[in-house]
């Protein structure tokens, strides 16, 4: 039987990408078929668009961020049944969720609660879990700490701010002055116009010239860099979009900590009690959002045809918080 699905005909034709049909997948052992909802829209989907994936065959599916309907388990499932709510961070080695059914992996899934929408569910996996495994997986964000959380009008800065705040730090973000009313809403406390001001001289201004206790860093290798002149003693970093200079930044006199964080890969690890940290942090931030203790930053909610045009979108980096895809009712 066959479903409809966003197709990408080749590595690099992201932009032209159109609705057509693919045959339906079948869940294998442990895995389960979903019929999607909503998928969330990342900067990852625009960046393998073009760059591709070695495993992938074509026609492609892009889409990582899923949420929907169970409507089949494949062989030794457990815990997961037809009928519930789900949503997860799919492995981008695989036919993704721009399409009218996905399928994943049973243990890596979370279950929606009643009264979080599909859309909001979402827009959490890919920005969400990232900004949670780097502050507390990774960076174990605690109390009075303050954190200093790059690119806040983004989603994973987003999600970073709202959450550290949530767990009692103080917290400094980088964004364009017309998006500060914007992150301070989500709960930052100062916001920097990284376009008109020293970001890491501006972030040791604010704490007496000690530094910040932690960096998120979700711009890239420079910014990562640059960051460590704002970092504390003892300070620690963690970087999504590229490291910094770890070899030139080891210091006897500035001792600092160095965090990757590379979410989807745990897919390939053939690590389960790690995989089954996707489904922790979907259950913890899922909770947070039932009980509006997180806003889930949906500021645009799109058709599947219009996914090409707000990938293209997301691509110019100024998207603020995250675009959703409703793929059905
Ligand atoms: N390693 C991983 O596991 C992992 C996971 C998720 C994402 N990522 C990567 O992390 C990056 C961020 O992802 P995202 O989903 O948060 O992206 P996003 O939502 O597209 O971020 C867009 C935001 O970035 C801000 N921005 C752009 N350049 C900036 C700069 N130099 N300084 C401060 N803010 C800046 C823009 O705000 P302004 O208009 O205010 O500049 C915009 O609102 C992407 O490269 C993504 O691929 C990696």
């Amino acid at each position: 039987m066959n479903m409809k699905a966003l197709l990408l005909e080749d590595k690099g034709k992201a932009a032209e990408m159109k609705v057509g049909e693919l045959e339906k997948p079948t869940p294998g052992p442990g895995e389960i078929l979903v019929k999607i909802r909503a998928a969330g829209l990342n900067p990852v989907d625009y960046k393998t668009g073009n760059g591709g994936n070695p495993s992938w065959t074509y026609p492609h599916v892009l889409g990582v961020d899923a949420a929907g309907v169970v409507e089949e388990t494949g062989p030794e499932v457990t815990g997961i049944k037809a009928g519930d709510r789900v949503v997860y961070h799919g492995d981008l080695t695989k036919k993704g969720c721009y399409a009218e059914y996905g399928v994943t992996t049973a243990h890596t899934v979370s279950l929606i609660p009643e009264g979080v929408s599909f859309e909001d569910a979402a827009a959490l996996p890919c920005a969400g879990y990232t900004a949670y495994l780097a502050l507390f997986h990774k960076m174990h964000a605690a109390k009075g700490q303050t954190i200093l959380i790059h690119a806040g009008a983004g989603g994973v800065g987003g999600f970073a701010i709202q959450l550290a705040k949530n767990a009692g730090l103080t917290v400094i973000t980088t964004a364009s002055s017309s998006k500060h009313e914007f992150v301070k809403r989500l709960g930052a406390d100062y916001a920097i116009d990284y376009q008109n001001e020293d970001f890491a001289k501006r972030a040791l201004e604010l704490t007496n010239g000690l530094g910040v206790d932690l960096v998120l860093d979700t711009v890239g290798r420079d910014n990562a860099d640059k960051s460590l002149e704002a970092l504390a003693f003892n300070g620690q970093i963690a970087f999504i979009a590229g490291p910094p200079n770890v070899n030139e930044a080891i210091s006897f006199a500035h001792p600092l900590s160095f965090h990757q964080v590379a979410l989807g890969s745990v897919h390939q690890s053939g690590n389960v009690k790690e995989q089954r940290t996707l489904a922790e942090m979907g259950d913890r931030m899922l909770a947070l959002l039932k009980d509006g203790k997180l806003n889930a930053l949906v500021e645009k909610v799109i058709t599947l045809e219009e996914v090409p045009a707000a990938l293209a979108e997301l691509a110019t980096r100024r998207v603020q918080g995250k675009i959703v895809a409703k793929i059905a009712e």
